[in-house]
């Protein structure tokens, strides 16, 4: 069978499962499998995937522009459920030219791509090129660039050539009620900016709250129109 063939399969078996029996079958179909963790609510799947597997390889992108309640939590998280985190870093090099060259803020004045390219797409690609699929908390009710995600897919920004990478969204179909209904209901910790008004958590610089009314990623990239509030990680 075809990868193409077994992501749309798997899709359709699936349509009405759980995040917890999408995360069991994405571990069955690719053991080597990674989970990321960004440190906001998708700390979801990390606490089902922990349950599921205990050599869980979860990995989260250090920016170095992550809030510092960010990096409390994800120290909290660590600690709670005894796991290893890969914490993966820019390329000093290239970062060391960004800053030098253009500042620190640089994002403000030319679009957040750049940054974004260098501290959250290069070392995830690196870091990728060692599994065979990972998981991702993205979910359609996101944004307008996240309607069509499905929950099996195969990555159209990472997969190498000719060697397919899969990308498995298991909250995919979730509300972002749903997901916090679950997070009450199991008790499993988060990060304290929910409380402060953040719907939605990226880097500092690039990340406000949100008022009544307004759509979680309107607090993301801001100065930038809706249709740009991508940093390169998800693709369709
Ligand atoms: S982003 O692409 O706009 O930054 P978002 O903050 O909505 O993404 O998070 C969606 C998913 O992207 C997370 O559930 C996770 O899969 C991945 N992700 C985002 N930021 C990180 C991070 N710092 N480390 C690991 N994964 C991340
Ligand atoms: Fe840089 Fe902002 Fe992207 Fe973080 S979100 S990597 S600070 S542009």
């Amino acid at each position: 069978m075809s990868t193409d063939v077994g992501v749309k399969e798997l899709n359709a078996r699936l349509a009405d499962a759980s995040p917890r029996e999408i995360l069991a079958c994405a571990f069955e179909s690719w053991p080597n499998c990674a989970l990321s963790f960004s440190g906001a609510e998708d700390v979801l799947l990390l606490h089902l995937a922990s349950k599921l597997r205990f050599d869980v390889r979860i990995f989260t992108l250090d920016t170095g522009r992550l809030h510092a309640q960010t990096y409390e939590f994800i120290e909290r998280v660590r600690e709670t459920y005894g796991l290893r985190i890969d914490m993966l870093y820019p390329d000093a090099e290239h970062l060391q030219r960004l800053v030098s060259e253009k500042g620190l803020f640089s994002f403000y004045r030319d679009g957040h791509a750049e940054c974004c390219g260098i501290r959250k797409i290069e070392p995830m690609r690196r870091h990728l090129e060692g599994f065979d699929a990972w998981i991702s908390g993205i979910r359609r009710d996101q944004s307008p660039t996240r309607r069509e995600i499905d929950v099996f897919e195969i990555d159209a920004q990472f997969s190498n050539m000719g060697v397919p990478l899969i990308k498995i969204n298991p909250l995919a179909n979730q509300t972002s009620s749903e997901v916090w209904n679950q997070i009450r209901m199991l008790d499993i910790p988060y990060n304290s900016l929910h409380d402060q008004g953040f719907a939605s958590i990226g880097c500092e610089p690039c990340t406000r709250p949100t008022g009544p009314g307004q759509h979680e990623r309107e607090g993301r990239w801001w100065w930038e129109e809706a249709t740009l509030k991508e940093c390169g990680l998800h693709k369709k």
